[in-house]
């Protein structure tokens, strides 16, 4: 049987929420992976060291029993982040980076940033502290259509931010474009992207797959297959730029299942083997380890991680449904089907 060990990969992106919901999601990304960058969009959102510290150690509280998982905080950017939070942030060794959420972009996305010219001695102590700024990269005027929001958004608001500030480490979250993507690799290498594995596998056909289809709705949402295949190149290219970022979101059944369906995909419960099927469609297997768990420590200035994994290329069946919160299922990507690499059990 064809097996692939890796060093252990790292998640540069993920949304682990808080109480019984993070009880019932960490040990799929602690089984995987050695770390992750954590986003801050709770409710209230992380604006704060001292909220990061809080629930960095309710994460650590929540670890399965001799699990060495670290989890990389990040704060959430509003309009009235003072500069000093930045070098709180810096000076704490536990927050990693900042998130900019254009307020309304996504869920939980309401208390994110109305006007970016109000956080410019913010983003320029960034700058000069060297702390990344972590983008969800849509712009929220309705008048422009959903499949276009990451385009405009790296014309309109990242290409202006990287000329104002030319040395801010940026990251563009969950790329989904072929724009997005070209945008990074022509950029200084202060600007990377995360991928998620939804994206690599998935075009916006799997939105209406003989219906509609509420757990494969994401943002940014499915883009078109011409757009898969940039991204599934730039994943496989080596480029340094480019690094794992599963974007993991959980949310109950019920709230996908609805009139008003949340947004986000639940992956990290195969978080490392549905990156190695799209790497394995690509013919680029020996590429993964660098893009799962050496770029992204490069950028962040972190060692790389000193454990190894094993995946086996086997069929196993993604459980219907995943116990979540009281009361409430989780329904992971892939439910009731087949994933074609297996994590080994250490
Ligand atoms: C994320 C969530 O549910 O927190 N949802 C999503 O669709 N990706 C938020 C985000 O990363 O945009
Ligand atoms: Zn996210």
């Amino acid at each position: 049987m064809q097996s692939l060990t890796l060093t252990r990969p790292d998640d540069w992106h993920l949304h682990l929420r808080d109480g019984a919901a993070l009880a019932a999601v960490l040990p799929d990304t602690a089984r995987r992976f050695g770390r992750a960058i954590v986003m801050p969009n709770l409710k209230p959102p992380l604006t704060t060291v001292a909220q990061a510290a809080a629930y960095r150690g309710r994460i650590l509280e929540a670890l399965p029993p001799g699990s060495d998982f670290e989890p990389l905080m990040t704060l959430y950017l509003t309009d009235n982040m003072a500069p000093r939070e930045i070098d709180a942030a810096k000076a704490s060794g536990i927050v990693h980076a900042v998130k900019l959420y254009p307020a309304g972009a996504t869920t939980n996305s309401d208390a994110g940033v109305a006007d970016l010219a109000r956080c410019r001695a913010t983003l320029a102590r960034m700058e000069a502290l060297g702390l990344p700024l972590l983008v969800h990269g849509e712009v929220t005027d309705p008048s422009v259509d959903v499949f276009d929001r990451e385009a405009v958004f790296v014309e309109r608001v990242l290409a202006p931010l990287l000329k104002d500030f030319p040395g801010l480490k940026v990251v563009l979250e969950h790329v989904t474009t072929r724009d997005g993507a070209d945008f990074v690799r022509e950029s200084g290498a202060n600007v990377a992207a995360t991928l998620t594995a939804h994206h690599l596998l998935l075009n916006r056909n799997a939105l209406f797959a003989g219906g509609i289809r509420p757990h494969h709705y994401c943002l940014p949402v499915l883009k078109r297959e011409l757009h898969r295949q940039a991204l599934l190149a730039a994943a496989v290219s080596g480029n340094p730029k480019f690094f794992l970022g599963t974007d993991s979101a959980p949310h109950a059944q019920k709230t996908k299942e609805a009139a008003c369906g949340c947004a986000g995909c639940y992956t990290a419960h195969a978080g490392i083997e549905l990156y190695a099927e799209a790497f394995a469609a690509a013919g680029a297997l020996d590429r993964l380890e660098a893009f799962a768990a050496f770029h992204g420590p490069a950028f962040y200035g972190l060692p790389r991680n000193r454990g190894r994994i094993t995946l086996v290329h086997e069929d196993w069946t993604v459980p219907a449904a995943l116990p979540y919160v009281a009361g409430d299922a989780l329904i992971p990507l892939r439910a009731g089907e087949t994933v074609s690499w297996k994590l080994q059990a250490e």
